[in-house]
């Protein structure tokens, strides 16, 4: 059931705002941001430096918009460019007057957050790692008219079927599926991306993960054109800056799908790596499926076996702050084999 903290607004909201950036740096490997390696390519580059001589202007999203519509086979209307999915959560807060609030736990915080800055109530529901992190719809609470859900999910990379997330919209209902991650699924098989049949859906995407474009701020909302006139009307005026649109438009055309397409199954075959050489610690369990390009591992100690691993020159994501975990799980990003090799030397000599 969901726990009601709606009289202690502030309880974690502290730890809510801890992200995996702060835990790199100071020459460690970086297991602890979710960000593709070698990022962002060449060509990628290339582009943002060209869109530079056009800085002069103010930026015009029309294009971008057009880019991404048509790349999830939506009209135009139906797409907002935002500065990053992270600005997408504070619009929805902002916007929307929820009379019951869900977040689905364990996963990414600032969407509680926003809604906690912007004075709404929250409820978790949060899946048990027994049930492999699972979603159960039955598990929702029917008056919830605003749910957010990731798919796949930070930090436990579980995949939700596209049907479970479909039979929860309602048209009393806003979903806000968070998808930041999801090319970095092959096929980006679960995805609604492009569901316009469903009532009061929204789904966030984000350029930051697959791109490398942490720094640039860019992502996009897919909804209904009513809803996104509403998000757009609680936006500043020139939000996303002209190099972020540029990323935009390049990050749709095909050849680009396609090197994102390459790059999610060098990720799941590089994770199932990971996967056989943790399969080697008797002490380090996984629950679920991983699906993106981390796993959580459940391990006993594992808030002391993260500083030892950082002094073996590793950082990995603490998973203490993530609403539903606790001292014993630990975020893993899915890196090379040489590197993950590397990590479980250290692991070993750690534990
Ligand atoms: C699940 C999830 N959603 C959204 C975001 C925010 O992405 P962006 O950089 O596009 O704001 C993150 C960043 O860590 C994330 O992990």
């Amino acid at each position: 059931m969901p726990t009601d903290d709606r009289h202690d607004r502030h309880a974690g909201h502290d730890l809510l705002r801890h992200h995996g950036d702060s835990e790199v740096g100071g020459g460690l490997v970086d297991l602890a941001v979710n960000v593709r390696t070698a990022t962002p390519p060449a060509w990628l580059r290339t582009v943002l430096a060209e869109s530079l001589g056009g800085l002069a202007a103010y930026p015009d999203g029309a294009a971008a918009r057009a880019a991404v519509a048509a790349r999830h086979g939506r009209p135009p209307e139906e797409v907002l460019l935002t500065s990053g999915a992270a600005e997408a959560f504070v619009l929805l807060a902002r916007a929307l007057r929820p009379r019951h609030a869900v977040v689905v736990h364990p996963q990414f915080t600032e969407p509680e957050a926003a809604l906690r800055d912007a004075g709404h109530p929250v409820d978790r529901l949060v899946l048990p790692p027994e049930a492999g992190f699972r979603l159960d719809p039955s598990a929702l609470p029917s008056d919830a008219d605003l749910v957010v859900v990731g798919n796949p999910t930070n930090p436990t990379s579980v995949l939700h079927p596209a049907g479970t997330l479909a039979g929860l919209t309602r048209a009393d209902r806003v979903l806000v599926v968070d998808e930041a991650f999801a090319d970095t699924v092959p096929g980006e098989t679960e995805s609604l991306a492009g569901r316009r049949d469903l009532p009061g859906l929204v789904v966030l995407r984000s350029l930051t993960k697959t791109w490398g474009l942490a720094g640039l701020r860019v992502g996009y909302v897919l909804a209904p054109a009513e809803l996104i006139a509403r998000l757009e009307a609680a936006q500043p005026l020139w939000p996303v800056s002209s190099p972020a649109l540029a990323a935009a438009i390049a990050t749709s055309a095909p050849a680009a799908l396609a090197e994102a397409e390459a790059a999610a199954r060098t990720t799941a075959a590089d994770r199932a790596h990971l996967l056989a050489r943790l399969a080697e610690f008797p002490s380090v369990r996984v629950h679920g499926e991983p699906a993106s390009s981390f796993v959580l591992v459940e391990l006993p100690g594992a808030d002391k076996v993260r500083l030892r691993l950082r002094e073996a020159g590793f950082a990995v994501r603490r998973g203490d702050t993530f609403p539903g975990l606790g001292p014993n799980w630990l975020r893993l990003a899915v890196r090379d084999r040489p590197t993950t090799d590397a990590f479980c030397a250290a692991l070993a000599r750690v534990l």
